[in-house]
């Protein structure tokens, strides 16, 4: 079996915020309707065109729906800026400013932030292929992970980033994967996942020899997991030579 180094950066990132650090945001909405949902959706949609084409510093800007359920009124974004002065920057645009002082906006029952923080280890810590770009509904995931004790927590990101490695080499329908820490509970993980399929992920990716092996050195530390299944609606989640998707 092979680990992979973590550095010391990314050990300090282990439950602090880290200032310099890309800033990356996980926001539910919930809303009083579908209509609502729907206008907050096309608003969002429209601000991530304008991001993509005039603001370098915001390297993701998405709006998603959850898949396969009955829930019509909520609402999920996955923001990354490449630091806090590119976020408030966004925030200060004229697009942004109107948002928030829209009609739409105000109809935002509730919303809640969750920061997530990048590790910056090894490359192992995320990847995405090209095909992507190519996948029209890409299945996509937040898995909310939480852990017995803070000590073991270097262990399971050792094997998280394996599986990582693993599937951006041998999964060709394992589309994107990336692991973060949470800045306010360090015994907590996160992933955003996208695969080709729901099947691809339950047949393929979930049954690899490598997600058994992971179950099995750190599944028993693990107290929690949540899955959250994500429908894109608007915006792009990477940005690269082909534009954002
Ligand atoms: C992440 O790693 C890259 C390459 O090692 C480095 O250039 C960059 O400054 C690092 N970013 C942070 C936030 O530490
Ligand atoms: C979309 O953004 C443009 C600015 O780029 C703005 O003029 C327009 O009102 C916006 N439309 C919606 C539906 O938010
Ligand atoms: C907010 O919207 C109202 C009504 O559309 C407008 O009168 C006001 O000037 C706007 N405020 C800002 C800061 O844009
Ligand atoms: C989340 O990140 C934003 C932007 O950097 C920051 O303003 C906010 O305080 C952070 N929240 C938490 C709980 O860390
Ligand atoms: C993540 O999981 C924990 C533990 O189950 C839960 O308390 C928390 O609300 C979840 N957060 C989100 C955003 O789903
Ligand atoms: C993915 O790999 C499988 C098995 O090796 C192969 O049959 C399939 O054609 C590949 N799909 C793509 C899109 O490359």
């Amino acid at each position: 079996m092979r680990f992979f180094d973590l550095t010391a950066a990314a050990l300090i990132t282990l439950g602090t915020v880290s200032a310099a650090g890309p800033v990356f945001l996980f926001t539910t909405f919930s809303t009083s309707s579908t209509a609502v949902r729907d206008e907050l959706i096309a608003s969002m949609d429209n601000v991530s065109r304008w991001s993509c084409a005039n603001e370098p510093g915001v390297s993701k800007h998405a709006i998603f729906i959850p898949r396969g359920g009955s829930d019509a009124t909520t609402a999920y974004s996955i923001e990354q800026y490449d630091d806090e002065a590119a976020l408030q920057k966004h925030l200060a645009t004229e697009i942004m400013t109107n948002l928030h002082n829209s009609t739409t906006w105000s109809k935002i029952t509730t919303s809640s932030v969750q920061n997530f923080t990048v590790i910056n280890s090894t490359s192992s810590s995320f990847f995405r292929s090209d095909q992507f770009a190519l996948v029209s509904d890409p299945y996509v995931v937040i898995q909310n992970l939480t852990y017995s004790n803070t000590g073991g927590m270097r262990h399971v990101i050792e094997h998280q980033e394996e599986a990582i490695e693993y599937a951006s080499k041998s999964e060709n329908g394992t589309l994107a994967l990336g692991l973060y820490t949470d800045p306010t509970n360090n015994k907590r993980l996160w992933t955003l996942g996208a695969y080709e399929s729901e099947m691809y992920k339950r047949d393929v990716h979930d049954k690899s020899g490598m997600a058994e092996e992971l179950e099995e050195h750190t599944g028993g530390m693990r107290t929690s997991r949540r899955e959250i299944l994500l429908a894109k609606k608007g915006g792009f989640l990477f940005k690269g030579a082909g534009g954002c998707v």
